[in-house]
């Protein structure tokens, strides 16, 4: 077998990066050992920026988006009882984000690249990539029906995820990581009941964050700060909504929504860099080459960016056989991550309780609520940096 590009992973970036040169004339294939019921079934956040979205319309994966999707102007911040509202319109020059789900785009996505025939293989396994610092680069697997298959290819993005075979791959010393453990998690559960507010919420209170956020119509999502080492059995529904209740207390009154659990998970935080994002012909797109904490709603839209690059520069090489862009992948992408990065971890320290009782450190994060919600220098800041800095 052959093809132009190898992609390894079938998250959105793999899906979405053979999307987008397929529209180029480019030539891919995928692979994932999930099948595609388990891909289409992951769930994750849920928040797309406003450069997510215009290319999502623009690549012609818009429509059910636009049904299904809820658009969301601002987002509250709320802190001693009290909510600020942060416009993102009149902060953005117009700009805003969609709240739809992951696998909601994960499934427009793997419906666009069947429907073009393109070949995106399920359930494969003993992925192995090698040859990665010549002009014909492999990837090794066995075919779901057991068959051992190679794939030559002129190159392979590696969009395996944190936990993928590619960047393990690449040569011990070629690559620096940066990393940074945050000292919480964060329980998420979904409920069956209408949004508790007709945009997101994250709150900081004394006995730690919560943020309201919503999947449909009928289903909210919430995420309360917990110790990352924390046991879903020591948190039953009666303590879940109470202390949800506590958390996201108004002066005037305010109370979520309440309804009958259906999933909780406790997810821990981290940030996680690795630099180069590239060796020899090997590139790494999405969470194989960085991961950020969920508070600023950024992996999913840095996998997208991270493509959305990687895809230019493949299309300047075939049309010219100039490798310039693809050699500037690492460095313009790696830009946008650590900006991104920032921002996810300033979202982070700024409304988590940090345990250990640092009560300086906790008045500094009320006075930062403070002046981003009554500055509209600060204001901007945020609002620029959740809608989405420019793509590439
Ligand atoms: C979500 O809806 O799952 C969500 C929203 C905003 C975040 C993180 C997660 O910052």
């Amino acid at each position: 077998m052959r093809t132009q590009v190898g992609i390894v992973g079938a998250g959105p970036a793999g899906l979405l990066l053979s999307h987008l040169l397929h529209l180029r004339g480019i030539e891919s294939v995928v692979l994932d050992n999930r099948s595609r019921a388990e891909i289409e079934a992951t769930i994750r956040a849920g928040v797309l920026e406003q450069g997510t979205v215009d290319i999502l319309n623009a690549t012609g994966l818009g429509e059910r988006m636009a049904r299904e999707g809820f658009q969301h102007h601002g987002i509250e911040l709320r802190f001693g009882g009290r909510g600020h509202r942060i416009d993102f319109p009149s902060l953005t020059g117009g700009k805003s984000v969609m709240v739809y789900a992951q696998h909601e785009v994960l499934k427009d996505l793997i419906k666009a690249r069947l429907d073009a025939s393109g070949r995106v293989l399920f359930e494969v396994s003993h992925v192995s990539v090698y040859d990665l610092d010549t002009a014909s680069p492999r990837i090794r697997f066995r075919t779901q029906e057991g068959a051992l298959e190679e794939l030559a290819c002129d190159s392979i993005a590696g969009c395996d995820g944190t936990n993928g075979v590619c960047r393990p791959s690449i040569p011990s010393g070629v690559l620096t990581v940066y990393e940074k453990t945050y000292p919480f998690g964060w329980l998420g559960i979904l409920c069956n009941a209408p949004p508790s507010s007709s945009e997101l919420i994250y709150a900081l209170h004394d006995s730690g964050f919560a943020l309201v956020s919503t999947r449909s119509p009928d289903i909210q999502r919430l995420y309360l700060q917990v110790d990352p080492a924390d046991r879903l059995e020591n948190w039953s529904d009666d303590r879940i909504w109470t202390e949800f209740r506590r958390r996201l207390a108004t002066l005037d009154g305010w109370a979520p929504k309440e309804g009958s659990i259906f999933s909780k998970v406790i997810v821990g935080m981290r940030s996680f860099v690795v630099e180069p994002m590239q060796y020899g012909r090997l590139y790494l797109a999405g969470d194989c080459a960085h991961v950020v904490p969920p508070t600023g709603a950024k992996g999913l839209n840095l996998a997208v960016a991270d493509v959305w690059v990687l895809a230019e520069a493949f299309a300047q090489f075939y049309a010219s056989g100039n490798a310039e862009s693809l050699d500037a992948y690492s460095s313009v992408a790696l830009r946008r991550v650590w900006k991104a990065e920032r921002f996810s971890w300033w979202m982070t320290s700024m409304l988590h309780r940090f345990p250990g009782g640092d009560e300086f450190q906790y008045r500094m994060q009320l006075a930062e609520l403070d002046y981003v919600t009554s500055s509209s220098a600060a204001a901007t800041a945020l609002a620029e940096n959740y809608v989405g800095l420019p793509m590439g």
